[in-house]
């Protein structure tokens, strides 16, 4: 059985979902409030095989200009299958702007690279907690 890519948020397992982010893994998240995060993105991607939802990824987006491409997850089983690659590039197509930015796990700047993203020079950053940041890797203290 092939995989499928969903669109929109409808039918979701929200639950489903923040276990795909525990598993994969990027984090925990909240069921409720990651509902509201997806269902307020531009773009949303779900991967399923048949009922079970094995990847999840989003953008959010002025729609003109400016998009930046968030959480992007795929249970460890489906990893290394080219899923990833798929849904980058189908969330990139939907995307007609002139610029999308991301910021990759430290160590995952290949799988970006290899889908024509550039390092940033000049990335800048402001976070409610940046220990969880700094502690990720992700910013220095
Ligand atoms: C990162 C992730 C989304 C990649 O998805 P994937 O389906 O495993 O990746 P793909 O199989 O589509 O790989 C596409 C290409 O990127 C490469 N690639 C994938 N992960 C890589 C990594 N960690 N380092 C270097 N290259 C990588 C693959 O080798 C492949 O190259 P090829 O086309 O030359 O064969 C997935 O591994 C994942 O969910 N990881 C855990 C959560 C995470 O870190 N998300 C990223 C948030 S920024």
């Amino acid at each position: 059985m092939g995989h499928t890519l969903k669109f929109d948020c409808n039918g979701v397992d929200w639950n489903e979902a923040a276990e795909v982010f525990v598993r994969a893994p990027l984090g925990m998240r909240i069921p409720g409030r990651l509902k509201k995060a997806f269902e307020a993105s531009h773009t949303v991607c779900f991967a399923y095989h048949g009922e079970t939802l094995i990847g999840l990824g989003r953008a959010i987006s002025d729609g003109v200009y400016q998009a930046a491409i968030y959480d992007l997850c795929i249970l460890p089983e489906y990893q290394g299958q080219g899923l990833g690659n798929g849904m980058m590039k189908a969330i990139l197509d939907k995307l007609d702007v002139e610029h999308v930015i991301l910021y990759s796990v430290p160590g995952k700047e290949a799988f970006y690279e290899k889908l024509g993203f550039s390092r940033m020079l000049t990335a800048m950053s402001c976070h409610r907690d940046p220990s969880k940041l700094i502690a990720g890797g992700y910013i220095e203290s």
